[in-house]
């Protein structure tokens, strides 16, 4: 007999699994949602949120954000006329105390969401037990649940590397990253992924001499590779050491824990390097292994992900799983639209996620933003399409500003002229592909957004131009 009884329970309160929460219940299921993490709020309950408003997301954009206004006092305001009288410089205690402090108001915001919508919290570590004649019954804690449908929505956690153990003080991964109470003198970072270059800007711009040690041969692969070239001679010429192709060998924390000697070779040969500090960045797996799937026969794929169909349904009925700990990428906004997708499924709605124009962004300085297909993808499919290409240096608002790094690339198809895919490097990347992608979703043209008014001055006149170069007529470029 369960302790409790619901029509839904989520499992995990990240971005996919409280959003999933919030929508059943707003369609009418009594809903809980369990959640077990160690960060613990002023109550000592588990925060919600997830890896996302926890130790991904939300602050590493907040400590981007105060190292770039860092950086821009230092380098950019003397060009610009403003003067600062003496030396510029970092209080990191107090940087992190901000960063602690939106977390704070975001986790708890989601505690009040949930309040609002009549979801129950559940504090604790869900794993399936067995079927019951309510449902699926599932351990939250010491109490047993059951409900009609559960979503699995456990996320994801930091991959660590046979012989490099993170203690998140000297050898960190995102937790540690962002907990650091002193600038390194010298930091190191293994993978040039998005945490890689996220936290590396972060923690150069604030004054660490940062070296990446990548393992691939190309940099930034998944990216078109026009964007990924510009972003590469950007990121060396701002002062990071990039090193691709290395194989990293034997890492040795220093008897006092206050450096570690990482062993690597890469095409000059067998090298020794020695960091104040150590960040391992080589991306994620998800959480399934205290689910106890095996309860109730769950298929988990060879990797550890849940796995599921187009809908986020499971081989079980009423079991579905969303976000990290599911196929596709890694993203928080991917993790959301599969939780309103599979919550209106649920309800008999047409629930719907189009994973062709899931937006990525990676938040450094210029940012980087893309939907759709790279030029290296059309390609190989043997799509023929047009190009479109027009630099930020052509834009009067980003000359105005002071920042012209970059561009806006689109690719159309060659014969429908549909929009398939929008690269972009700049300042304001993040914002400026939410018109690609509402394009996109809509089956858009390149000639649908040459025609449509752009506001002048803005950064979004690039795209529009972007948009106007497809078919060869931009009118300021
Ligand atoms: P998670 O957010 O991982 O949440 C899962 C939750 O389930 C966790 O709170 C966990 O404690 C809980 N849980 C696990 N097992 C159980 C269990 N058995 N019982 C109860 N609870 C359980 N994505 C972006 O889109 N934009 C970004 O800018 C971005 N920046 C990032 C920066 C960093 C440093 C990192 C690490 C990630 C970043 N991401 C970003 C990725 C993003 O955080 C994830 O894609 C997103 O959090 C996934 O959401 P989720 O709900 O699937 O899982
Ligand atoms: P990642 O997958 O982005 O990058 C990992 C990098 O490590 C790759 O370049 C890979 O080649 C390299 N690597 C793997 N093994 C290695 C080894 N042994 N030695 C050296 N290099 C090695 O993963 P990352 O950066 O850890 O981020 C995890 C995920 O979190 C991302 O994929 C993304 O989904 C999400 N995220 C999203 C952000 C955003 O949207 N802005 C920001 C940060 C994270």
């Amino acid at each position: 007999m369960a302790d409790k009884q619901f029509d839904v329970l989520v499992i995990g309160g990240g971005p996919g699994g409280y959003v999933a929460a919030i929508r059943a219940a707003q369609l009418g299921f009594k809903t809980a949602c369990a959640e077990s993490n160690p960060y613990a709020d002023p109550k000592g309950e588990p925060r919600l949120g997830g890896t996302c408003l926890n130790v991904g997301c939300i602050p590493s954009k907040a400590l981007l954000h105060t190292s770039h206004l860092f950086e821009e006092t230092q380098h950019a305001f003397a060009a610009q006329g403003i003067k600062v009288k003496g030396d510029v410089s970092i209080d990191v205690p107090t940087m992190i105390a901000r960063k602690a402090k939106v977390v704070d108001q975001l986790t708890s915001g989601i505690k009040g969401l949930f309040k609002k919508n009549k979801v129950t919290f559940l504090a604790g570590h869900g794993s399936f037990v067995g079927k019951g004649e309510g449902g699926w019954q599932v351990k939250v804690g010491e109490e047993t649940v059951e409900a009609k449908q559960v979503i699995v929505a456990t996320g994801s956690t930091a991959r660590h590397l046979p012989g490099i153990p993170v203690d998140n003080t000297l050898v960190c991964d995102n937790i540690g990253a962002l907990e650091l109470s002193e600038v390194p003198k010298r930091l190191g970072l293994i993978g040039s992924g998005v945490i890689g270059l996220e936290m590396g800007s972060v923690w150069r711009r604030l004054g660490a001499e940062v070296t990446i040690l990548e393992a691939m041969d190309s940099f930034l692969g998944a990216a078109d590779q026009d964007v990924a070239k510009e972003a590469q001679k950007v990121f060396v010429k701002q002062g990071m050491d990039v090193k691709l192709g290395v194989k990293v060998g034997k890492v040795t924390p220093a008897k006092n824990k206050k450096s570690v000697t990482v062993e690597y070779e890469d095409k000059d040969g067998a090298s020794k390097a020695v960091f104040d500090k150590l960040i391992v960045s080589v991306g994620r797996v998800p959480n399934t292994a205290g689910l106890n799937a095996e309860a109730v026969g769950l298929k988990i794929d060879e990797r550890g992900f849940v796995v599921v169909d187009d809908h986020c349904k499971s081989n079980l009925d009423g079991v579905w799983a969303v976000g990290d700990v599911v196929r596709g990428p890694m993203l928080a906004h991917k993790a959301m639209e599969e939780g309103v997708m599979v919550a209106e499924l649920m309800a008999g709605q047409a629930g719907h996620c189009n994973f062709d124009t899931v937006p990525w962004v990676i938040y450094t300085s210029p940012e980087i933003a893309w939907v759709g297909k790279t030029e290296q993808q059309l390609k190989a499919d043997g799509i023929e399409y047009r190009t479109g290409k027009i630099p930020f240096l052509a834009n009067g608002r980003a000359l105005g500003t002071g920042d012209t790094t970059g561009f806006v690339k689109m690719l159309a198809c060659a014969k429908t002229d549909r929009i398939l895919g929008v690269h972009i490097i700049g300042a304001n990347a993040s914002e400026l592909i939410g018109e690609a992608v509402v394009t996109m979703e809509f089956g858009g043209a390149s000639e649908d957004l040459a025609r449509i008014c752009h506001a002048h001055p803005t950064l979004s006149e690039v795209v529009h131009e972007a948009a106007l170069a497809v078919d060869k007529r931009p009118l300021h470029f």
